[in-house]
């Protein structure tokens, strides 16, 4: 047994990477057994969750979307914000009672609840019948402990961060359109954010190990890869690298679209700028976490840079990267905001007009500085600002889709629209969704669109000709 420990967590001395290449071999032992596999949170998660689909279909599982027939399930966790955790222990309650009619139904939790000490108190207390509980930093012993099949809950959580597995094999989702990892961790601190306790320090993957990975991706025939860190400017500053060099490196493979999240504002650097503008495969757009337009808001945060050098970034994007989208995040009702570092926000939307925000209410996360600050802001007002900050924000995203009616744009088709299956869908090179009326053989191809229907969260287009790219 393992447990997570946050002074460890919190640590951050230089330390060498250790890089480390997977090569174990299981044999079928579970052949014919079903895994249910749900994944919470952001990208970082979904990806891992192809590993994880790799090492159960490794161990001879196969994969259901029906809780009931499953023989195992795993939870991949979030533990962003409060609301992620109870979506979590919500759905532990029906596996529990499943739990309880088949005591051979195994449950595996993993993700980044798991490295949160409190969390793991409270699954040992009161959720005792969950089997198996893996950290983030030793998914690979998943596979070890499903062997071993503990008769007691077996916990392994490890709250050091120096491993980066190379050679890891995934059992993607999509066969057009793939993530590729290029850093672990987070160095930020963000006063409010857990991802530097969850995920650990900064970490880079070799240049050389990542562009492999594209090229094979490539091989394959997927069109685009999405660079993934939690702050991907900080790509390579522990082994003398730099996130330009590798952007430029990753477009030179030649594969079709190339995109990468997420940017943080601060230290997003001219270099960066001048690859994504001189490269035609790096998609124009940029998710840009703005958080708050107070600064004396940011300074609580800890985000390192005030409105107005957001602003001027800002401004640098739009002009020199054509037709560029930009999205944020922006969380209100944090500790001390006051109705006039709100007002600061709201104008910061305005100034910026985004393409898109994803918009929370501030959630406490036991272990960060800003847990232990004030906040006095009753919830109905935080509710009442997020509201009020929604409809602003939806009235720039129709804006920035109204601009693209009657064009006609270059679409990467997906596959079926969820909203009608008559339908395909796919994003424009801006990050758009696309409901698309066309033929199903273009499914994963990047194909002229003429959009006809613009809204606030999707456009609706029709296939106009022939391919864009063979
Ligand atoms: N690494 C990324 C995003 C990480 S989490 C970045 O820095 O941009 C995604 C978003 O969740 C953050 O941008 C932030 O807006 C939001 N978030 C993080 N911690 C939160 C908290 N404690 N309460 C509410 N929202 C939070
Ligand atoms: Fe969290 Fe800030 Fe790191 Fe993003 S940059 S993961 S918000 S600490
Ligand atoms: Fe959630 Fe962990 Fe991602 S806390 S947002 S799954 S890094």
């Amino acid at each position: 047994m393992h447990l997570p420990d946050l002074d460890i967590a919190r640590k951050r001395e230089k330390r060498e990477n250790k890089y480390i290449e997977l090569k174990e071999n299981y044999s079928k032992i579970f052949k014919g057994k079903k895994y249910f596999l749900r994944t919470y949170g952001c990208q970082m998660n979904t990806h891992d969750s192809e590993a994880i689909r790799s090492y159960l279909e490794t161990l001879g599982f196969i994969k259901t979307e029906n809780l009931e027939e499953a023989n195992l399930v795993v939870l991949n966790t979030c533990a962003i914000r409060e609301n992620a955790k109870d979506k979590v222990i919500g759905f532990l309650g029906k596996c529990h009672y499943l739990k309880k009619n088949n005591p051979d139904f195994k449950i595996a939790l993993t993700g980044c609840l798991c490295e949160q000490p409190d969390v793991i108190d409270e699954i040992r207390n009161k959720h005792k019948y969950i089997d198996i509980i893996i950290g983030t930093h030793n998914l690979y012993d998943l596979p070890k402990l499903l062997l071993e099949n503990p008769k007691k809950q077996e916990i392994e959580v490890y709250s050091e961060s120096d491993e980066i597995i190379e050679g890891m094999h995934y059992e993607r989702d999509s066969k057009i359109t793939a993530w590729v990892n290029i850093m672990y961790g987070c160095d930020k601190f963000c006063t409010y954010c857990i991802v530097p306790y969850t995920r650990g320090r900064e970490r880079s993957r070799k240049l050389e190990s990542i562009i492999r990975e594209v090229n094979d991706l490539k091989n394959k025939g997927y069109k685009e890869v999405t660079l993934l860190g939690q702050n991907v400017n900080a790509y390579g500053q522990d082994i003398g690298e730099n996130f330009a060099h590798l952007l430029e490196e990753v477009a030179k493979t030649g594969i079709e679209r190339v995109r990468f999240v997420t940017s943080h504002p601060w230290n997003f650097t001219d270099a960066m700028l001048d690859v994504i503008s001189k490269y035609e495969n790096i998609m124009p757009y940029i998710h840009l976490p703005i958080q708050s337009g107070s600064n004396n808001i940011l300074k609580r945060m800890n985000r390192r840079y005030t409105r107005e050098e957001y602003y001027d970034l800002y401004t640098k994007m739009k002009e020199k990267i054509p037709n560029v989208s930009i999205t944020t995040d922006i969380i209100v009702g944090f500790p001390y905001e006051s109705e006039e570092d709100f007002l600061d926000t709201l104008e910061m939307v305005k100034k910026c007009a985004f393409d898109g925000a994803y918009t929370f209410i501030y959630s406490k996360r036991e272990g960060t500085p800003a847990a232990l600050m004030k906040d006095d802001t009753p919830q109905s007002v935080k509710e009442e600002r997020l509201q009020r900050l929604n409809e602003l924000v939806n009235y720039y995203s129709n804006l920035s889709n109204q601009k693209l009616l009657n064009k006609v744009v270059p679409v990467l088709i997906l596959g079926d629209s969820e909203k009608d299956s008559n339908k395909v869908y796919g994003y424009t090179d801006t990050m758009k969704l696309v409901n698309v009326d066309g033929p199903k053989d273009i499914i994963g191809e990047i194909v002229n669109v003429k959009i006809t229907e613009a809204k606030s969260f999707s456009l609706d287009g029709t296939y106009v000709d022939e391919k864009v790219h063979s």
